[in-house]
């Protein structure tokens, strides 16, 4: 093995339009005051956008206008799940990178700008759980592990029902996340938990503002 792995050491390539207005009651929509085209800026701060398996997945073209308001460069990492959520070709368009979901094939050079943060949103159960574990079985597990090894500054906003977010294992996840400098932000003023079933309805209360704050402000 060559030893040395550079940020998105392995990736191969995963947006469309989104609401994205649960940041409260009486939130403004998301994407107020945001420029339609959402244009990346040629300079910047890079966020990674760590994007896993729930459906506010779909939407999160509207944390990188976001960023690019606040002059970020954004580069979209999916875990393959996650990656089923999204229209990769317009995330790509609109951040200037492909979106990142595989690790990369030997051979291969795919490689994003240096991250200054990470924010995995929606982060799911089953992330959150083999996160805390060090597990790197898909390349967004694998660059927010490390992440933690390397003191970046790192956010992550779960989304899931009460029932499975209940597990202990899910809170023992987020508690020790924590414990190692992981912003984890969590509870009904964040995102009230929705009951089980199918949960597509739901994603358009995802609190992408608090979630973008939280990093802008880390
Ligand atoms: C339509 C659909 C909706 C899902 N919603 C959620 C969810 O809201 N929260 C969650 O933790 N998992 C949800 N899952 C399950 C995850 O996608 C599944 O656990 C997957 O293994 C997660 O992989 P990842 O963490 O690598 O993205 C959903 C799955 C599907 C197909």
């Amino acid at each position: 093995m060559s030893g040395e792995r550079t940020m998105g050491d392995g990736p191969v390539a995963s947006g469309g339009p989104a609401a994205g207005s649960g940041d409260g009651p009486g939130a403004p929509p998301a994407t107020a005051g945001l420029a339609a085209d959402g244009a990346a800026p040629a300079a910047g701060k890079v966020l990674y956008a760590i994007v896993t398996g729930a459906p506010p997945a779909r939407d999160v073209d509207v944390l990188v206008r976001l960023a690019h308001a606040d002059g970020w460069r954004v580069c979209v990492v999916a875990s393959p799940d996650g990656a089923r959520f999204l229209d990769e070709p317009a995330l790509a368009e609109l951040t200037g990178h492909p979106v990142l979901s595989r690790y990369r094939k030997p051979g291969e050079t795919q490689a994003p700008p240096p991250p200054d943060a990470m924010l995995v949103a929606p982060a799911t159960c089953n992330t959150l759980v083999k996160w805390s574990a060090g597990i790197s079985d898909t390349l967004a597990l694998g660059l927010i592990v490390e992440a933690i090894g390397r003191r970046i500054p790192l956010v992550a906003v779960p989304f899931s029902n009460w029932a499975h977010m209940a597990h202990p294992a899910v809170g023992e996840s987020v508690a020790r996340l924590r414990s190692w400098g992981v912003t984890v932000l969590l509870g009904d003023e964040v995102y009230p938990l929705h009951d089980p079933g199918p949960s597509d309805k739901y994603a358009p209360l995802f609190p992408w503002r608090l979630a973008w704050q939280a990093v802008s402000t880390r």
